[in-house]
């Protein structure tokens, strides 16, 4: 691994703000760089970009900024896939775009925060590529897991475990060994176990903490740690990734002691830098684990993110998420859209069915119920995670046509996602013109007709659009005292089926999650709410699948 800045850098200063806990209430805002801004008409979004769009993320009111990979990468999954991680992949710019990105987003008040990929590399990475070079039985495969197969001939994979991807996790070279890779052929396992790899992604940290970068994101941060021998799964259901008990590649106890090292390391740096853990796991109390005071920040609540739009259900969700923080003393986090699952106004818009949706389902429901989501996730304390265009109400795009899909996992039949490229359409900013603003080049994925619509231009200063939800919820989520701060909330136990009701200091919310208006007193002023509601004579009828802000 290429130990060079491919540019000449010099370190950004770091910011030096008061110990402020910024991190525990943030909402922070993910940027997947592919599909964000393209400021060079390749039909690519960029670094570049994404530095000319940091004002509209600072006026909507976010804390900081999480962007997806945009390292050397041959792009077989997204980035996800990375080559050589100290440099930028030039289709996104160069480490000089990365710095001026770093800089304007601090002089903006906004963090950065890095994704980090240690579980696998790409196979061009050079360790990867010299490994198969030379051979069966040389140091460099000890880095990752090669393995002799079973069988005869060894014709048969080293164990029965499959890629998240779909088919065998196992791929063989043309010199009969196999390599271990959780995700697709070309993202082969790094062995976690030998020293060099340890060092490097200690040394890697330090180059981005050194370019001023405010925190990391942890991808796969549950799979590091292997269970010794790669035992076979046996009667164990193959993989899926909430609801599995702990397997022998996911959630092994050995991941805490390498977070341990890494928390000391980011330590050391100031400016309050954080990391945060992709890790799904089987129940919140073992994400708990991940954010012990001496470890990482935040983990994401998938288990939250998994949820329907079912009041019963989320209650239990959200007690359990406060249950589970508290005793680490971590802030619980709140997540409904990411690049890898259907976007929540189009989950929303189905019947409950996980977190991979076909079907565009009913829209004006689907969107409906995603703003008062939103409005209930932006009132629990914690810190939030926004994905792009979800201000926008963006609904999947769920009629891709195959030939221009990229997602890795469609084409590894079976997998249990093979939809992400729907989630991940470049993003509209303008009502008309090439891509809606996106660039002047198209866009690398199709954008539907209706995106002109729901662009930035055509709902801002648009009283009621989702833009301008997402802006009042933010300023308010800042003004009203703390709204992400605390450990809990206390419900009321009185309110009819179907809704939630819960207050914290000065503040209550309200949500209908049913399909039909309800009347209730109405228990403050109100300050925001996902669909029009008027107040007479302190009563208010609760629209369906609306959630209400009061200052109480
Ligand atoms: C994470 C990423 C996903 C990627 C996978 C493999 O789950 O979020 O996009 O495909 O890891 O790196």
């Amino acid at each position: 691994m290429s130990q060079q800045h491919s540019t000449d850098v010099s370190a950004t200063p770091t910011t030096t703000r008061e110990s402020t806990d910024w991190w525990r209430d943030a909402v922070i805002y993910q940027v997947y760089p592919r599909s964000f801004a393209d400021s060079d008409g390749d039909g690519t979004g960029d670094l570049e970009g994404i530095r000319r769009r940091l004002p509209y993320l600072r006026e909507l009111g976010v804390d900081a900024v999480w962007l997806s990979p945009f390292y050397a990468s041959p792009q077989a999954d997204g980035g996800y896939d990375v080559a050589d991680y100290r440099a930028v992949d030039p289709m996104y710019g160069t480490l000089l775009d990365a710095d001026a990105v770093i800089r304007d987003a601090h002089a903006l008040d906004l963090r950065i925060i890095v994704d980090l990929v240690p579980n696998h590399s790409s196979d061009q990475h050079e360790w990867f590529k010299r490994a198969v070079a030379d051979g069966p039985g040389s140091a460099l495969r000890d880095r990752y897991h090669f393995r002799p197969g079973k069988g005869t001939d060894g014709e048969l994979p080293p164990n029965d475990w499959e890629s998240i991807f779909g088919g065998p996790a196992w791929t063989r070279l043309p010199d009969g060994e196999w390599y271990l890779h959780l995700f697709a052929p070309e993202q082969p396992d790094l062995n976690w176990e030998h020293p060099a790899v340890a060092d490097e992604f200690r040394s890697i940290l330090r180059f981005w903490l050194d370019m001023g970068v405010d925190g990391f994101r942890i991808d796969v941060a549950h799979g590091l740690v292997k269970a010794e021998g790669l035992p076979d799964l046996g009667g164990h259901d193959q993989l899926k990734l909430l609801g599995n008990d702990v397997m022998p590649f996911f959630d092994q106890d050995g991941v805490h002691q390498i977070y341990r090292t890494w928390r000391r390391i980011l330590d050391e740096y100031d400016g309050e830098r954080i990391f945060v853990a992709e890790a799904w796991t089987p129940t919140v109390e073992r994400t708990a684990n991940y954010v012990r005071p001496d470890e990482l920040h935040q983990a994401f609540n998938f288990q939250y993110l998994g949820a329907p739009w079912d009041a019963a259900e989320l209650r239990k969700i959200i007690d359990t998420s406060l249950d589970a923080m508290r005793p680490v003393h971590a802030p619980a986090t709140w997540v409904l859209s990411n690049h890898d699952v259907t976007r929540h106004a189009t989950r929303y818009a189905n019947p409950p069915g996980g977190t991979q949706i076909r079907t565009a389902g009913d829209r004006e429901l689907g969107l409906r119920r995603a703003r008062a989501a939103t409005l209930l996730m932006l009132a629990l304390p914690g810190s939030a995670y926004v994905y792009q265009g979800e201000e926008l109400g963006l609904p999947d795009v769920t009629d891709l046509p195959d030939e221009v899909r990229q997602d890795p996992s469609f084409f590894r039949a079976q997998g249990q996602d093979g939809f992400r490229d729907g989630c991940r359409v470049p993003i509209p900013w303008t009502r008309t013109g090439s891509s809606y603003g996106f660039g002047d080049g198209g866009s690398w994925l199709p954008q539907p007709d209706t995106w002109g619509e729901l662009s930035v231009e055509a709902q801002t200063g648009v009283s009621g659009s989702t833009l301008e939800l997402y802006r009042s919820a933010l300023a308010l989520r800042r003004e009203t005292a703390g709204l992400g701060a605390g450990e809990s909330v206390t419900w009321h136990d009185g309110a009819p089926a179907g809704l939630l009701h819960f207050e914290r200091p000065g503040f209550a919310c309200t949500v209908n999650t049913t399909g039909a208006p309800v009347r209730i007193p109405a228990p403050g002023t109100a300050l925001l709410a996902s669909s029009p509601v008027e107040v007479t004579d302190g009563e208010i009828e609760l629209p369906a699948d609306c959630t209400v802000w009061w200052a109480a």
